[in-house]
């Protein structure tokens, strides 16, 4: 499943000891494994094989440009949604003619430069867009390549902020629009439409959302192709789960087993967007103990690593599991809230949960941090944001550094009228 394991009570990624890491890098910091973001991408890859595809990784997962490259050199495209997405996109080496521009809010300059770019298509998410869209591809002398996203109404039975196939959800066109916007769409000068997407939510554990999204969407090729307007790409967007805890989500080979009859339906080349599958369970979070602290009815564990640097705890009371990086045999276990320093309740990675006995200065790993991790990480309460490092065997490099306080006011300036020495301003009535 992933390169953290293990030898002699010492937890390694690949063949480096986290405690090494730790001496020449400090924490908090992220680490990923090169030998697990590979696996991960051929098995998804090539369990589509058998028909034409193309794996577009959805970079707002983890969009460090060394982890990039490494997609890039396995023939991955790129899922976008925004211009410094593309910028990071391009900038790492993905072909232009394998990025997928998605987002229900693209500003005309994006717009711009992802037409200059040459991108594959844009997934488009209203009539409204494909108006902007057609009159920034006109103004250009050009036409844009666009799938027309569907909203297929599913429920994906995932955390309600993660679920996007909904009705009620802001993403894609109503499916009982659908056949109307794709006609208005071909009747736009500078459109041309390739394709239909459809992504329904992510950490889907189970199949049947996905199948059944899929049926109403081989439903709607059909009715496009018997009204003369065939569609070449289908694109079904990411989803697929992964274990944090006891979750059992299907492997990518059953995945692709349950859809491949659906996909090859349609005879269009398949489009896929994973990302969590690819990244997840490639990096954790290197965290130390800073302070335990027992107030009568709780014991906390204070780290070093915040909800700044991982939010998924604090925004979807997500389970990360959290792992010392020296095992002892006999240590006993304690239930406790593993905090961070942040000014907020809200800053934790787990409640109430039962782990070995630990002090200030242990180590610990936060698992399965490697998507949607750093890429979510912010500057709050004035923290520099933490190294991201990639081993590959008994190597290592830091592929983004740590961040300085000079960084964190980077841009900032004090105008003239604020200088030190200037009348004070007015106090307040009494
Ligand atoms: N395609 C589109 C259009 C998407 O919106 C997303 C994710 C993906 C592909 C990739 O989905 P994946 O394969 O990674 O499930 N921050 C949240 C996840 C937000 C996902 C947003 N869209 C989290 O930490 O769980």
């Amino acid at each position: 499943m992933h390169d953290f394991h293990y030898r002699q009570d010492a937890l390694h990624c690949e063949d480096l000891p986290l405690e090494r890491l730790d001496k020449e890098q400090g924490t908090p910091c992220y680490i990923y494994s090169h030998a697990t973001l590979i696996r991960h991408f051929q098995a998804f890859d090539q369990a589509f094989a058998t028909i034409p595809h193309l794996v577009a990784f959805a970079i707002k997962a983890n969009s460090n440009l060394a982890i990039l490259r490494l997609m890039a050199s396995q023939g991955s495209g790129a899922d976008i949604v925004s211009g410094g997405e593309l910028f990071r996109a391009l900038r790492a080496g993905i072909p232009p003619d394998k990025i997928v521009f998605a987002g229900v809010g693209k500003r005309h300059q994006e717009i711009r430069e992802a037409l200059e770019a040459g991108i594959l298509f844009f997934n488009v998410e209203s009539s409204a867009e494909l108006q902007t869209l057609n009159d920034v591809a006109r103004a250009m002398g050009t036409q844009a390549r666009v799938a027309l996203r569907i909203n297929p109404d599913i429920d994906p039975d995932t955390h309600p902020y993660i679920a996007t196939g909904l009705k009620k959800s802001k993403f894609g066109i109503g499916a009982d629009h659908a056949v109307e916007t794709f006609h208005h769409a071909a009747s736009l000068p500078g459109i041309r439409v390739v394709g239909v997407h459809a992504h329904i939510g992510s950490q889907l554990t189970h199949l049947s959302p996905f199948v059944e999204s899929l049926q109403k969407v081989v439903v709607l090729i059909e009715t496009l192709h018997t009204q003369g307007l065939p569609v070449q790409y289908l694109n079904i967007g990411g989803g697929l789960g992964i274990t944090y805890s006891n979750e059992t989500p299907p492997h990518p080979r059953a995945f692709a087993e349950a859809i491949l009859p659906l996909l090859r339906q349609t005879r269009c080349e398949i489009i896929l967007e994973p990302g969590r599958v690819i990244a997840g369970n490639a990096g954790i979070l290197l965290t130390r103990v800073l302070y335990t602290k027992e107030t009568g009815t709780k014991k906390f564990v204070i780290v070093d690593a915040a909800m700044n640097d991982l939010l998924r705890p604090s925004l979807y009371d997500a389970h990360h599991d959290i792992v010392p990086v020296r095992r002892l045999s006999h240590a006993s276990e304690e239930v406790v809230d593993v905090v961070g320093p942040v000014c907020e309740s809200g800053d934790f990675f787990a409640r109430n949960r039962a782990m070995p006995q630990v002090k200030a200065g242990d180590l610990l790993a936060v698992m399965s941090a490697g998507a949607y991790g750093f890429t979510m990480a912010s500057n709050y309460n004035s923290r520099p944001r933490v190294p991201e490092i990639l081993v590959k065997g008994g190597d290592s490099c830091v592929i983004r550094a740590r961040e300085t306080f000079d960084d964190l006011v980077r841009g900032e300036c004090i105008p003239d009228f604020l200088e030190l020495g200037q009348a004070p301003p007015p106090s307040f009535p009494q």
